[in-house]
């Protein structure tokens, strides 16, 4: 059971006051583009998960063995159920193999409703990068929930997985919506945004990756800083109207990121990429949620070949590449 499951950029992120359950309210324009991780869920035993059956008895969570280029490790939950995952495209080995990486969290909190012992293994063919910005681990969670409910026949309404993905992450959900959405309350609760057209998109991707919560917090600490009072967040009319109207140049001028300023101060070289894009011609340019991504808007396809090019030339980051949005959310690959 694969299922494909896209990126996302934040066409306007607009970062209200921190809550009292440390969280912010936002209004988060999300928009998924043509980046896609898969994973795979079979309930087939790995040589890996067999050598680790053995320990999990002993004390639940359990290592496995390393197996180049992929790694497992696996996972039993008081139900009873089995996770190991494995990860392919991830060199720098960011990916966590154990019950912290999030589509393991959604596999452990779906088996909780099966009723049964379930097993599962997820293998997971990464192409968001990780820790970038682009909500890579809530996709591959987003992925796990609809995989995981098909693997194990449960056929749990669309309501209750949004449910369960709302628990796992403010990105989840909207992992699942696909499309243009605007997120309000921490980014979970969404409302699809009408769109003409579609759009072309450059993201240079960096070296490293930048934590979520870090980059909120150096928000907070800017703010506070700047001792000027937090607005309550509002959805942007021209924003809108520029995506209603399909008006990419009018799109361009309007994307705000209220954690741009954030992610520039814990990671310097990404002003250089910023301007290199904009020096390049594009129509717009910003950092892609928590970063360290950018995001390029082109006018077209082939002017987004071109600035994927400069970008590259210009040594800004480690890799460009182009995408297409809106893209539908995540979806089950036919066999
Ligand atoms: O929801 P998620 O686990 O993806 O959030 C990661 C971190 O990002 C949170 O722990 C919090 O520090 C920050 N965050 C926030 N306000 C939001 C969403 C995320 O402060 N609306």
């Amino acid at each position: 059971m694969t299922v494909r499951v896209p990126a996302k950029v934040n066409l306007q992120l607009s970062v209200g006051p921190r809550r009292d359950d440390g969280y912010h309210d936002l209004v988060n324009v999300f928009h998924a583009v043509s980046l896609f991780d898969e994973v795979t869920a079979t309930d087939v035993t790995t040589p890996a998960e067999d050598a680790m059956a053995a320990v999990a008895a002993d004390d639940g969570t359990v290592t496995g063995e390393t197996t180049p280029p992929s790694a497992a490790t696996g996972t039993a939950t008081p139900s009873g159920a089995m996770i190991t995952v494995s990860v392919e495209g991830d060199p720098a080995g960011q990916v966590p193999l154990d019950g912290e990486n999030l589509a393991v969290k959604a596999a452990v909190a779906l088996a909780a409703r099966a009723g049964r012992p379930v097993r599962a293994h997820l293998a997971i063919r990464k192409a968001i990068p990780v820790a970038g910005g682009m909500a890579g681990g809530s996709a591959d969670a987003a992925a796990a929930l609809i995989a995981c409910d098909e693997l194990w026949a449960l056929r749990l309404d669309r309501r209750e997985l949004m449910d369960i993905a709302a628990d796992l992450g403010s990105d989840v959900p909207f992992a699942l919506f696909g499309g243009t959405a605007v997120g309000t309350g921490r980014g979970e609760k969404l409302a699809p945004v009408p769109v003409t057209g579609e759009f072309h998109w450059v993201f240079a991707l960096a070296e490293g990756g930048l934590s979520t919560a870090k980059v909120y917090g150096e928000c907070d600490r800017l703010r506070e800083a700047a001792g000027e009072p937090v607005a309550w967040p509002r959805a942007d009319d021209a924003l809108m109207a520029a995506l209603a109207a399909g008006d990419v140049k009018a799109l361009g001028a309007a994307l705000v990121n209220d954690l741009q300023p954030a992610a520039l101060a814990l990671c310097d070289p990404l002003a250089r990429t910023l301007a290199a894009g904009r020096d390049s011609g594009a129509l717009g340019a910003l950092v892609s949620g928590s970063g360290p991504t950018c995001a390029f808007l082109a006018e077209s396809e082939a002017h987004a070949a071109g600035l994927a090019t400069a970008l590259r030339a210009a040594g800004v980051c480690r890799e460009a590449v182009t995408a297409r949005g809106p893209v539908p959310g995540a979806v089950i690959v036919p066999a």
